[in-house]
């Protein structure tokens, strides 16, 4: 079959499994270019690996300097009659592949990572067959729900704002429209709910009960991802649910170096830069903002993707020459240093004054927003053949 690009808002329904092997291949080797990682890690557990933030650490850990063995563990879909598989389903199989092709160890697991039957296969398989221990476990989960562990109960995250309601522009991908909504306030129970999901109670939970295990190897580190981002975002993101669910997570990293201390380990909380991902294209308002600051950075030379951002905090931040891991005063990893360069966020918000529904593609960078939203999802690649036809019967053979 022939396999088309189908978008609804900002949610791709399809995806082409060529292209997520050559995005795969693509951050590869833009890690082997880089400034190579030094005293890393060997033996790595990424939750969430399969997409975003979690996958460019995978490839950056295995192909960046430090050849690192990996488990995966993320929630996708393969191919079936209900279509073709999510792009995180062939991101898992090719990098695998790939991986191997290196003799390293590549290790995907296919379900809930937030159920207890996950951690126990994952805690047999380090146990039996990968020797052992972990040195780095990565959280970078991103989802809407989180099913309570004792009562299954779900907890749904609702982005919303706390105090004052929002309006702002937000990006239509689907028909290239910036279209104005308003983001409404949360209640106290969307609030505790958010935190539930994307704090730091999961990750908690992961880290006790690898410990518990005994597979965290001495000197284990463990990360998780965050954003704060200028003022101009906060009343959406860093004061609204989502922040305060970061200041969560920040909190727990804080809770989990004092535990891991006596294993001579570390957590720590890296605070990101602004990019186009799964999750990230959900929040609402916060486009305008990505199509400046891609415009200013990539004006600037200063632009980095996923992959880009997690060479630099292996390599520079989290593991290297130094003697410490650099933090700011709060203890964050800050690798959003770039994006918050004060003349950067000057020129954004100039460009968010003048941007309207009508010249959004000009002052923003949406073709490059638009391309990368494709681009996780396998198309736009210009070495691929979008005409070809794909064998699904074949495809529907490989396993992560
Ligand atoms: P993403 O949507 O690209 O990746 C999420 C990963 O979580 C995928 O591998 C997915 O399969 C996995 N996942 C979701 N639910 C799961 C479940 N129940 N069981 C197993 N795996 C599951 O998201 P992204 O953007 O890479 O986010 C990762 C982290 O980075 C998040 O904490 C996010 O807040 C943070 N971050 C993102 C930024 C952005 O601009 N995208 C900026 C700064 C931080």
């Amino acid at each position: 079959m022939i396999i088309e690009p189908i978008v609804n808002g900002v949610v791709a329904r399809s995806a082409h499994p060529i292209g997520c092997q050559q995005a795969v291949l693509n951050q590869i080797e833009t890690v082997e270019h880089s400034s190579q990682i030094t005293n890393g890690p060997k033996k790595v557990l990424v939750l969430g690996a399969s997409s975003g933030f979690g996958l460019a650490s995978r490839i950056s850990l295995a192909f960046g300097g430090a050849q690192a063995d990996t488990i995966g563990v993320s929630f996708e879909r393969g191919p079936s009659d209900k279509g073709v598989g999510t792009a995180g389903w062939y991101n898992n199989i090719y990098f695998r592949q790939e991986a191997e092709k290196r003799g390293l160890i590549a290790k995907n697991f296919v379900g809930d990572a937030f159920s207890s039957e996950m951690r126990q296969q994952v805690i047999d398989y380090i146990k039996s067959e990968f020797g052992g221990k972990v040195d780095l476990v990565v959280y970078s989960l991103a989802t809407g729900v989180r099913p309570d562990p004792e009562s299954g109960h779900l907890w749904r995250s609702a982005i919303k704002t706390v105090g004052e309601p929002v309006s702002g522009p937000t990006i239509n991908i689907e028909h290239d429209k910036l279209e104005s909504m308003e983001v409404g306030t949360a209640s106290a129970e969307e609030m505790e709910a958010t935190i539930k999901v994307m704090g730091g109670e999961d990750w908690q939970s992961w880290m006790e009960i690898l410990s518990d295990a005994d597979v965290l190897a001495h000197g284990c580190k463990t990360v998780a991802y965050s954003y704060v981002g200028p003022e101009v975002t906060y009343p959406i993101y860093h004061h609204g649910t989502l922040g305060r669910a970061k200041q969560h997570l920040h909190h727990t990293a804080d809770e989990l170096n004092q535990k891991l201390a006596t294993l001579g380990g570390e957590a720590y909380v890296s605070v990101c830069k602004a990019l186009v991902t799964k999750a990230s294209v959900f929040i609402p308002a916060f486009s305008p903002y990505i199509l400046s600051l891609f415009k200013v950075m990539k004006q600037k030379g200063t632009h980095e993707g996923c992959i880009e951002q997690m060479q630099r905090l292996f390599s520079q931040r989290l593991y290297g020459t130094g003697a410490s891991v650099p933090v700011d005063e709060a203890r964050l990893i800050r690798v959003d240093d770039w994006e918050l360069e004060p003349e950067t966020q000057a020129e954004v918000s100039q460009l968010m004054q003048q941007m309207t529904a009508d010249n959004f593609q000009e002052v923003g960078d949406y073709s490059g927003y638009k391309l990368d939203f494709m681009q996780l999802n396998g198309f736009g690649f210009d070495n691929v053949d979008y005409n070809a036809r794909i064998d699904m019967d074949n495809l529907a053979l490989l396993r992560p």
